[in-house]
């Protein structure tokens, strides 16, 4: 299916490993433009080269940290007319006991997944509006709507995020600019390789010992973790032309571990 957006450019941060990178090798399989923003530059740089030589498409890294002024600034000015923002962080620590949170791992969270996106379409609005055409996705995660005390330096800011979401996607719709919320459960990526090694050394087990118990505990219907590159196609979905009508929306792709009728 062509998603009606080859020629497009686009912004994706956090874009070097997980469902970033799954993100922007869908869009680029799709002709868009990709300037990719992560912090390690070599994992970037690698990624940017895997993804435009199997796909065709122009590829470019911005080493920057989206939570930093400076780091948004550099990405901007690289990119700073994109039709398409996709905005994506490292999973938030896992937290055992919530009193155990510090005013300054909030701060940390807060500047990373909502401070930042935020600050982006602040300033990518507009001109996406005077254009007439603009895509915004944020992968958030599922525990902003099922929350649960392990994720809420995640899912708490993400919450907001969506309410920030629907807000502001009231106003640029009539533009043609959209802003959408994936919100993944489980998924194997670098990030939560990290996570989970923590987890399993503190337990003595294995990462995989550790997906089977999460799978078991919180019953997983579909009986595994999710693949990023299924993820990624979906936000080229949201991304593309026919999405100018699905407006300040949140999908929870999360393999049936939650339970709700919407
Ligand atoms: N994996 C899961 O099971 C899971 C579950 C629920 C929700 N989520 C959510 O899904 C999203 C993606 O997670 P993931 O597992 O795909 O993460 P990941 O594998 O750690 O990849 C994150 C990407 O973002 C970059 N990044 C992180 N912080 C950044 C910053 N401040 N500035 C620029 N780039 C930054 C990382 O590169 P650098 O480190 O080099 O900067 C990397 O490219 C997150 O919002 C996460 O909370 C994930």
């Amino acid at each position: 299916m062509d998603l009606g957006i080859k020629g497009k450019k686009a912004i994706v941060n956090g874009g070097s490993a997980g469902m970033g990178r799954s993100s922007v090798l869908a869009l680029a399989r799709e002709g868009v433009e990709v300037f990719v923003s992560a912090r390690g530059e070599e994992r970037l740089s690698r990624a940017c080269v895997e993804i435009a030589s199997e796909t065709g498409a122009k590829v470019t890294p911005i080493a920057a940290d989206h939570s930093s002024e400076e780091g948004r600034n550099r990405i901007l000015a690289a990119c700073p007319e994109p039709d398409i923002l996709v905005h994506t962080c490292s999973p938030p620590q896992f937290t055992g006991d919530f009193k155990a949170i510090t005013e300054a791992d909030w701060h940390a969270s807060l500047g990373i997944t909502l401070l930042g996106p935020i600050q982006f379409m602040q300033k990518l609005l507009p001109g996406m509006a005077a254009r007439g055409w603009g895509r915004v996705v944020n992968i958030g995660t599922a525990g902003a709507k099922f929350p649960h005390e392990r994720r809420v330096l995640s899912g708490a800011p993400r919450a907001a995020l969506v309410n920030y979401t629907v807000a502001v996607s009231k106003v640029v719709a009539k533009d043609n600019v959209t802003i959408n919320n994936i919100m993944p459960g489980m998924f194997h990526t670098p990030g939560l390789e990290v996570a989970f090694a923590e987890i399993a050394e503190a337990n003595g087990t294995s990462y995989d010992e550790e997906v089977e118990n999460v799978i078991r505990e919180h019953n997983v219907a579909a009986g595994k973790f999710g693949d990023p590159d299924d993820l990624g196609a979906f936000v080229a979905m949201f991304c593309s032309q026919y999405a100018s009508y699905l407006v300040g929306q949140s999908l929870a792709i999360e393999g049936g571990v939650t339970n709700s009728t919407f």
